[in-house]
Formats: C-alpha cells, structure tokens, sequence
C-alpha cells in the first residue's frame, strides 16, 4: 500500500470560514475524507501548521519514514520561503505542490513560488480537487 503525506502550511487549518470566495467552502477535514474515499488502496497521513520550523521538520522527518509522495499546499509561505524549498529539494520525495486558487491570476507578490520551482508539479486555481489530482499523479493513477 502506498503511503502519501498531505501537508498544509500557514492559516488552511480555517479553510471552509477563511474567504470563502476565494478559497472555497470546505474543510481539511473534508479533503481528508475526499482523498481516503477517492484513492481507498492507498494510506494518507495530515499535517498541517501555521509555522515554517514546523513543517520543514516535518518533511524531515517523512524523509526518513515510509512515504511514497507528498502533496504539499505551503499556503503563503511558498511566495516567501528558501526554508521550504531546500526542504524540499533536499528530502528525496515527490513533491507536488496544490494551490486552490490561482496564484497566478492574484496579487503579484503571489505569482513566484520558491516551493514550486523544486516540486515535481504544481496544480493551481482548481479549488480543493486539486488535492485529489495530485494523489491521482503520485499514486500513477491513469
Ligand atoms: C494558497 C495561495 C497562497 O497565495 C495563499 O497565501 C494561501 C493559500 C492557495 O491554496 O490558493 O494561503 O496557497
């Protein structure tokens, strides 16, 4: 059984009441629901934080652990962290990177991702399926 990490990073834990415009209306908890009904051959773990530290200790940490990809949305800190993207680059896993909305249509300081440019994709602006298209992809579901 295939193992996948979901990772959230700063202000996701209130996805569903955080701008609901943009963002959408549902929760982690419902992605997490989504992915297990969608890919149910496959075992996901979820960890979100609102701290860089925390979540560069975290891919560390899967590195080391039995994880065949990480699905990875870093939420603001993709635009702003080198930490992150040596992380990363460094942790020996697949990687893609899930951005709900469209980083590219939005501000400009939103535009470059330092995360990105390191991960092995990057979905973004297809709402919360995204999520389940990267599972797709790192489980090699055609
Ligand atoms: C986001 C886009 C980021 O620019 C923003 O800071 C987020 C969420 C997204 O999923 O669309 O917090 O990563």
């Amino acid at each position: 059984m295939k193992t996948i990490a979901v990772l959230n990073g700063p202000n996701l834990d209130r996805l569903g009441k955080r701008e609901p415009e943009i963002y959408g209306s549902k929760t982690l908890d419902d992605i997490a629901s989504e992915l297990r009904a969608n890919f149910p051959k496959a075992s996901f773990t979820f960890f979100q934080s609102n701290h860089e530290g925390m979540l560069v200790d975290k891919l560390s940490e899967l590195a080391e652990a039995d994880c065949d990809g990480v699905i990875f949305n870093p939420a603001a800190y993709s635009h702003t962290s080198i930490a992150l993207r040596d992380a990363i680059s460094s942790c020996g896993l697949p990687v893609i990177e899930v951005h709900i909305s469209n980083i590219h249509a939005r501000e400009r300081f939103r535009h470059h991702s330092h995360t990105g440019s390191v991960s092995k994709g990057v979905i973004a602006g297809l709402g919360t399926e995204g999520y389940l298209l990267a599972a797709r992809s790192l489980l090699d579901l055609r």
